[in-house]
């Protein structure tokens, strides 16, 4: 029992020289969504703080993230959240990707999908109240019909 605590305690010793990655791909501001969009603060700061750290190239990482494996696991988040939607880089997505992703996102934060849970848990300012959420989805709204309406874009077939 002994031995096994040892070789626990020194694996996790030795996986702590593997550290994460931190830095930030160089901003784009004149590609990122907020900037483009002009959003307004109060709505743009409800944007930043629930979803940025892993969906922009401006994440942010808590003190946490020296640790590992817990480094690795948020990574893992930042590097499949901006693979699946980057708003920093959002103006180089054809339009039609643009309106597609801006309905998702309103069906994730509609849903409780996103922000993800354990996010939430670490970072009380995303936890969004009801008429916050309706603030947010409603402003992702207005903007994908607005980019449907400028390309002629038919809404997207609904999901069963
Ligand atoms: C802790 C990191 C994290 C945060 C914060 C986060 N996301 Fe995500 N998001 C992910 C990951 C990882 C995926 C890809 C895997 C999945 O779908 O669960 C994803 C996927 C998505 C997708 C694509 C879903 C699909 O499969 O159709 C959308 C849209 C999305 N997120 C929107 C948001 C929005 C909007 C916010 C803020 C309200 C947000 N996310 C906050 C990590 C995050």
């Amino acid at each position: 029992m002994k031995k096994i605590l040892l070789i626990l305690l020194v694996a996790f010793i030795l996986i702590q020289f593997f550290q994460i990655d931190k830095n930030n791909p160089a901003p784009t501001p004149q590609l990122d969504f907020l900037k483009i969009k002009d959003t307004p603060e109060s709505t743009a700061n409800l944007i930043r703080n629930g979803c940025y750290d892993c969906h922009s190239n401006e994440s942010k990482y808590p003190w946490y993230a020296n640790l590992q494996p817990v480094g690795w696991f948020l990574k893992d988040h930042i590097e499949e959240g901006r693979k699946e939607l980057n708003f920093s880089t959002f103006a180089t997505n054809p339009a039609k990707r643009q309106a597609h992703k801006l309905s998702e996102v309103q069906e994730m934060i509609e849903n409780g999908k996103m922000p993800l849970d354990s996010y939430v848990l670490g970072h009380p300012e995303a936890k969004f109240s009801a008429a916050q959420k309706q603030e947010i989805i409603q402003y992702f709204k207005l903007i994908e019909a607005d980019i449907r309406r400028s390309h002629n874009l038919p809404p997207d077939a609904k999901k069963k």
